[in-house]
């Protein structure tokens, strides 16, 4: 008995320092909805056509969530904008597969590839990281950490779903499309009060400001064009005063030898190296969701191993100073849009 009591003891004083360093859920990462939040109000009618600034097209509600307009999800369709602006979606980027339930890529990461903060920004990738990850929740290498994000799970399923062409055929239109940043970080004490609604944090209207307090609150730069999923409305990242200057010194000189500065392999300006991904102006909820996912285990695949030594002592304020600083750097010029 004893000798159990002891070898317990050690096991638990072996796993204390691990536990220690890890840092506590950034849950303004995962937006989960909080039950009994108050409901927002409806910003578009369903039936009625709807336009957004610079686009000749007009779509009702539904047809912009991907769906009939009896409200039915049968042949999900993303609502494209701008047609003219890009090549022509592969099949499964432009209409998924009803039949196996993948949803098109486009109605989530959007046909410009800038997803929004509840998924992710895709456009720029280089293919090889594009299908690696691919391949990684197929295989049940990455998944989210947070079993009520419901549409990372939704994402894995998609990948179990996928073909090998399919993958190739979404990562290469995805890959030539030029990466934009489309998030403004703002430093504040206070922010409007918002609630977690489609993954998103939205403000509740007229019911003034509250505490921004040791989160990042990301929030659309303008609700309703959001709403019709307009893929040139972005994002306003409110962060604590001070964090893009602690995350700069994080993420440059890898502060006090707690990490490895992210340049060595992310590049110099952050932008990507090979087929390791740009994380300069990313949205910071991706980011800091990431950052945790990985540090909680929910990345095995061969290449992640390599952030290791950059998560292990990542805390809960290096990962809100890390992500506000990446999201304010300027992505530098990738080529034309096409
Ligand atoms: C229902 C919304 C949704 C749809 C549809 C969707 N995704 Fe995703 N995707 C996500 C979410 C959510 C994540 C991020 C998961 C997280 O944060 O844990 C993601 C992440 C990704 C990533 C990883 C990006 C990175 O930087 O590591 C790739 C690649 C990707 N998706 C490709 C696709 C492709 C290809 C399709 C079409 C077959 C697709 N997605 C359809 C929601 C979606
Ligand atoms: C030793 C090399 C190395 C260093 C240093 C490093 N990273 Fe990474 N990082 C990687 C690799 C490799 C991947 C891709 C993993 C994969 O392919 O599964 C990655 C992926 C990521 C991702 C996921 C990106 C996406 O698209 O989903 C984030 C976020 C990230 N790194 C943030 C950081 C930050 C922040 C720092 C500095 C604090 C940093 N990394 C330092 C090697 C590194």
């Amino acid at each position: 008995m004893k000798k159990t009591a002891g070898a317990e003891l050690l096991f638990v004083s072996l796993a204390m320092p691990a536990i220690a360093a890890e840092s506590s859920k950034p849950d303004w990462a995962y937006a989960v909805p909080v039950p009994g939040q108050p409901a927002l109000p409806k910003i578009h009618e369903d039936g009625k056509l709807y336009g957004v600034p610079g686009s000749k097209l007009r779509f009702t509600r539904n047809k912009v969530q991907g769906l009939n307009d009896d409200g039915k999800r049968t042949r999900v369709v993303a609502a494209d904008w701008f047609p003219g602006e890009h090549h022509r979606m592969p099949r499964i980027v432009a209409d998924g597969d009803a039949g196996r339930k993948i949803v098109a890529c486009a109605l989530c990461h959007s046909p410009n590839g800038r997803g929004r903060p509840q998924n992710a920004g895709i456009a720029g990738l280089l293919a090889e990281y594009f299908i690696g990850q691919l391949r990684d929740m197929r295989a049940g290498l990455r998944h989210s950490a947070e079993p009520r994000k419901k549409n990372a799970h939704a994402m894995i399923d998609f990948a179990k779903a996928m073909t090998e062409r399919e993958m190739r055929d979404a990562a290469l239109y995805y890959a030539a499309l030029p990466w934009t940043s489309w998030v403004r970080v703002v430093e504040t004490d206070t922010v409007p009060r918002s609630v977690s609604a489609d993954g998103m944090m939205l403000p509740l209207a007229g019911t003034g400001r509250e505490k921004l307090g040791n989160r990042i609150v990301e929030t659309p730069a303008d609700v309703a064009r959001t709403d019709l999923r307009d893929p040139l409305s972005g994002f306003i990242a409110y962060v604590p005063k001070g964090a893009v200057a602690k995350g700069r010194q994080i993420v440059t000189t890898g502060k006090n030898g707690k990490t490895l500065p992210c340049a060595v392999c992310h590049g110099q300006n952050l932008n990507g190296v090979g087929p390791i991904p740009g994380i300069a102006g990313r949205s910071p909820r991706y980011m800091a969701r990431q950052l945790y996912d990985m540090q909680r285990g929910a990345w095995h695949g061969a290449m992640a191993s390599m952030m290791k030594p950059v998560f292990a002592k990542l805390t809960a304020q290096y990962i809100i100073n890390v992500a506000a600083y990446t999201a304010s750097v300027p992505v530098a010029a990738q080529g034309k849009p096409r």
